[in-house]
């Protein structure tokens, strides 16, 4: 027989056995010849910025759960509560960030809280969690000195590039808390140059993780390697003073007078463990944090009388001057709904993905219904999208689901495992009621400053750029505009 025709035959035969399998464990396959037609799309749909909204127009058109062939590598694709609880916490043993994960994340991030499963991760957890519930982390004074310079860069009545500043912000508030001395961004007319490292490290490690299984095809340049050295250059000497000083004296001091990496130094005298923690609680905080605020600012631009309702519970706390301490923000229940509807409608961790660690079932998906279980071999990826999850109908039945509105909190509770902008399980973001604190405090500062605010482009932003983070495309200019008692503004009553 020909050559050509046996290579055909083989390919063929090839071809049928993956969507056997595939069918096998009993969901519906929505990818053709291993995949390539779903990542045309899918690179397409990241091209052009619009990676969320592939995933959520996939869902309408497929359902709530289909697996994809990315290459051989089988992903499901789900949207369902059920399944997603039961990777993040009903059957959290079984379900990690996999293998792969940690191999591609271990030049970075090293055996760190965000890239590790199983033992590893459960200490570096246990550690944290402790450090985090601290209440010297509410350190208003600090975030204070860093708000003001903030603050300082805003002229009234003229546009601000506001991600920029705010990326400088959440990176001089994170080295001064993790390290206790600031790289001072917000002063210097340039990034520093661990920051700058940071950034560079960051968007090939993003590219990374969009290539997945295949990963190790993505040259590892000179620049890399290079930026991972300023990175650790510059993280050394920190370490190095936190572990010349005895435990003893450290705890003696009170965590009042200690930076993070100094209470983690009382826990842990392993070099490799604070490099590795510090340097993910870093990562983690400072473009999450930072792009919410963006968000937060946008979308009250966008909603005058939900901004002036804001302004009125913060003056009505802490007037126009006050100091927004911890007690002061827990009393402003708008605020916390405002920050909520914020992270309904721009989760900024959008997408997220997990792998199974043994074969193992997610509870639906599987059979015609789609109400049966799905069996998966060890090994495939599980992808779910909060983005997707805030606007799935079937758990959130309000007819103005893209309209931001916090009011609707007042008397609204989504449905568990609906909403996870901070994530769930045992591995929700341990830095939830810090971040919550910055947010709180950053946003009544600006408040307490500004009567109103504008935005620009005035359309609504939906187009997002293709890493990691929920951030826009186009440069999202604000403009705060000065004065006005509240007394003079036309308020609407609480
Ligand atoms: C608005 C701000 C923030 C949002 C929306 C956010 C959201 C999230 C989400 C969705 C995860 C889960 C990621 C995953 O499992 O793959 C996560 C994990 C994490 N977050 Fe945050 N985060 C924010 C701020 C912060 C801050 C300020 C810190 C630290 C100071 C922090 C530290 C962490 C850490 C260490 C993890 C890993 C937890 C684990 O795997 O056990 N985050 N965060």
């Amino acid at each position: 027989m020909d050559p050509l025709v046996i290579a055909a035959l083989l390919l063929a035969l090839l071809f049928l056995a993956h969507l056997r399998r595939f069918r096998s464990n009993g969901v519906v396959v929505r990818s053709w010849v291993f995949g390539l037609d779903h990542m045309w799309l899918q690179g397409n749909a990241l091209r052009n910025s619009q990676f969320v909204h592939f995933m959520k127009k996939r869902e309408d058109k497929y359902g709530d759960t289909y697996q994809i062939n990315m290459l051989g590598h089988p992903t499901i694709v789900t949207n369902d509560k059920e399944n997603i609880k039961a990777v993040l916490a009903a059957q959290f043993k079984e379900y990690g960030k996999g293998p792969d994960f940690q191999n591609m994340a271990k030049d970075v991030f090293g055996r760190s809280i965000l890239s590790t499963d199983g033992e590893i991760w459960h200490f570096a957890r246990g550690v944290l969690r402790v450090q985090f519930m601290k209440e010297r982390l509410r350190d208003v004074a600090m975030f204070d000195k860093h708000t003001t310079r903030l603050l300082a860069k805003v002229t009234p009545g003229e546009p601000l590039d506001l991600l920029k500043e705010l990326y400088k912000f959440t990176t001089d508030t994170g080295t001064d808390f993790l390290l206790g001395q600031s790289v001072e961004n917000l002063l210097s007319p340039t990034e520093d140059p661990f920051s700058k490292a940071l950034g560079f490290v960051q968007d090939h490690f993003a590219q990374r993780t969009l290539l997945g299984k295949w990963w190790r095809i993505l040259p590892t340049t000179g620049e890399y390697k290079r930026s991972l050295e300023t990175i650790n250059n510059f993280l050394e000497p920190f370490i190095q003073q936190a572990l010349a000083i005895p435990v003893e004296e450290l705890r003696d001091r009170g965590d009042k007078e200690l930076s993070f990496l100094e209470l983690l130094a009382c826990e842990s005298q392993d070099h490799e463990f604070l490099r590795d923690q510090i340097l993910s609680i870093h990562i983690g905080a400072r473009d999450t944090t930072a792009c919410t605020l963006l968000w937060a600012f946008y979308l009250l631009s966008t909603k005058p009388a939900a901004y002036q309702k804001l302004r009125k519970e913060v003056l009505s706390v802490v007037g126009v001057d006050g100091l927004p301490d911890s007690a002061a923000l827990h009393e402003m229940r708008f605020l916390n709904r405002v920050i909520n509807e914020i992270l309904r409608l721009r989760p900024t961790i959008p997408v997220n993905i997990r792998n199974a660690l043994v074969d193992t079932t997610l509870p639906r998906g599987g059979g015609k219904s789609g109400d049966e279980p799905i069996h998966l071999q060890k090994g495939t990826s599980i992808m779910y999208s909060a983005y997707a999850l805030h606007r799935n109908t079937h758990y959130h039945t309000m007819p103005d689901l893209e309209d931001f509105d916090p009011d609707r909190w007042e008397k609204w509770t989504p449905p568990t495992w609906s909403y996870l902008p901070w994530n769930g399980g045992p591995r929700i973001c341990v830095g939830q009621a810090y971040a919550m604190h910055e947010l709180k405090f950053v946003i009544s500062r600006f408040v307490q400053r500004f009567s109103s605010i504008e935005s620009f482009p005035q359309c609504d932003v939906h187009s997002y750029a293709p890493n990691a983070i929920l951030q826009p495309t186009v440069p999202t200019l604000i403009k705060f505009h000065a004065g006005g008692d509240v007394d003079e503004l036309a308020i609407p009553s609480l």
